[in-house]
């Protein structure tokens, strides 16, 4: 990692959107080039996953907050099926006019789904021992390599002596999502991988296994692994599942240089140096920096009081409380697309904003801390002022920074979208990316965006579990900056998501796996 380079924060200075930005940029759309959003090996077969596995029953709001005990030990292909299926799976195929759109069990910015997944594992029931990739639109794994490398990434996450049965790792496909949101795409790769990572945790908690998400390792080895393209697409995150055992040395195997032949997914691409140049000056290089990466961040600095009214969050009502399972939520969950301009109660907003700030199991940090501040404006929430918060984590209350009636403000900051004045209340989730940097180095700033991520898509799954609605939202940096302040002053903005009732009725998805399948 280049040392004492910002380039992360030259990064995200240059990547703002601000209302001039948005006006004077001459990116247009090229329809007739956008990405295919599956990545299809030539020649590769395909090792079809079950269509018959279980589904997460288990209550939308206790997977989410994950609060059991973990301890589940039986891995098969059944339960891998699961986890990528109410992760990354299709529920939904629109057919529009501009074509077809496959919708997944997770959100994506703009529907461009830019992360790919992929396993590596010891022998499992019903699974050799091998790297593969997740095939979503098929069902089923692509066998890139057929041997056991846990140990390899055992020693690229700096674990010696044990390794995890099965871990699921995340990349990001840099053109898929730069195509249409250029370089400040790179925030996307981890706002993109967070929602599905949030999808995983819960679906892996639903079923009591361990999980572990690690964004430290060696870049170049996992990379390498997965045969990925340099400068076209690079590892994100990894998740650990399961419970980690005792490597045996005759595991280790050299990883060969694969040979992959990939369809194209676009006529032409463009590249954007700067993504790539963050990217590589935020890699850690060898076993040292794993090992220094490691539960090294430095955890929210404790903010002031902001000394408006105090709510403190409310339990939800008997009346209040849903029976929707993770699999009902995972499978009704879609971005909704307009809010009714009215209200939501204080409880579910409660059970929202502790749901999302509940314990992640992130390398970076002990699982209780956080670099992520909640911050939102409440535009219509029966119980509490209209206004703007701030969410106290330590004593579990909403401080009121400003009050007032807000729709237009939380509409103009999410870029002016309707959506997002029609929402009961607008999440804004921040970090102090000094302070995130100065811990965490250049990579930090991947930290920040994936955990925000992470909340991000808990807040939608907790929404949805409770019958409202939530969207994602892009934002105007330092408008929303400016807004919260003089409380927010050192904080930037990660993610923005609204939540609200739907204004209409949404059916829900359903487990799309094709028909036939091939063998
Ligand atoms: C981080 C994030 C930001 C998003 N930003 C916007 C946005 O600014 N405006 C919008 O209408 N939808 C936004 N979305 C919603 C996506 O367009 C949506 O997830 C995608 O079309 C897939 O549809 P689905 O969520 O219904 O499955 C966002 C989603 C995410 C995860």
């Amino acid at each position: 990692m280049t040392e004492p380079s910002r380039s992360a924060l030259t990064f995200h200075e240059e990547t703002k959107h601000s209302e001039l930005s948005v006006r004077t940029s001459s990116h247009y759309l090229d329809w007739g080039n956008r990405p295919y959003p599956f990545k299809t090996y030539k020649g590769l077969p395909l090792v079809p996953l079950p269509h018959e596995f279980s589904h997460p029953s288990k209550s939308a709001l206790k997977a989410i907050r994950s609060d059991n005990q973990l301890t589940a030990d039986t891995l098969d292909l059944g339960i891998l099926a699961e986890l990528l299926f109410f992760s990354g799976g299709l529920t939904r195929i629109m057919k529009t006019r501009a074509g077809t759109y496959y919708m997944r069990a997770a959100p994506a910015t703009g529907a461009l789904y830019p992360i790919e997944l992929y396993v590596v594992c010891g022998d499992i029931p019903g699974l050799k021992a091998g790297v593969y990739h997740f095939n979503a639109l098929d069902f089923g794994l692509v066998r890139l390599r057929g041997n056991d490398f846990t140990a390899e990434v055992a020693s690229a996450t700096g674990r010696t002596g044990i390794t995890y049965p099965l871990t699921i790792a995340f990349t990001s496909i840099a053109w898929r999502n730069a195509w249409k949101y250029e370089a400040r795409s790179y925030r996307h790769w981890f706002w993109d991988s967070g929602v599905i990572a949030a999808n995983l945790l819960a679906t892996s908690s639903s079923e009591n296994f361990p999980i572990q998400i690690d964004l430290g390792f060696i870049d170049s080895q996992i990379n390498h692994l997965l045969g990925l393209e340099p400068g076209k697409e690079a590892t994100v995150a990894l998740a650990q599942i399961g419970i980690a055992r005792q490597a045996s040395e005759s595991r280790q195997t050299v990883a060969p240089r694969l040979a992959l032949d990939v369809e194209p997914m676009s006529r032409e691409e463009v590249e954007y140096s700067i993504i790539w140049k963050t990217n590589e000056e935020s890699e850690l290089l060898g076993p040292r920096e794993v090992e220094a990466w490691k539960i090294s961040a430095r955890p929210r600095a404790d903010r002031n009081p902001a000394r408006g009214p105090l709510f403190h969050l409310q339990p939800l009502k008997e009346e209040q409380h849903s029976p929707s399972t993770l699999e009902r939520t995972i499978l009704k969950r879609g971005s909704t697309r307009r809010f009714a301009p009215t209200s939501i109660p204080f409880e579910p907003l409660s059970a929202i904003t502790s749901a999302a700030a509940s314990p992640i199991p992130l390398d970076f940090q002990l699982p209780n801390e956080s670099l992520v501040d909640f911050y939102f404006i409440a535009n219509q929430v029966e119980g509490i002022p209209p206004g703007s918060y701030w969410f106290n984590q330590a004593e579990g209350s909403f401080e009121q920074l400003k009050s007032g009636r807000f729709r237009d403000i939380s509409g103009y900051l999410c870029l002016n979208q309707p959506l997002f004045a029609d929402a009961s209340a607008v999440f804004f989730l921040m970090t102090d990316l000094h302070r995130v940097l100065d811990s965490l180095g250049n990579r930090g700033y991947r930290a920040a965006q994936f955990e925000a991520g992470i909340r991000a898509g808990k807040i939608y799954l907790s929404s949805y579990a409770l019958g409202n609605g939530a969207s994602g939202s892009t934002f105007y940096d330092d408008a929303v900056t400016e807004f919260f302040s003089p409380q927010a002053k050192d904080l930037s903005t990660m993610i923005a998501v609204g939540v609200g009732v739907p204004a209409y009725r949404a059916r829900s998805g359903a487990v799309l796996v094709p028909k036939t399948q091939p063998t």
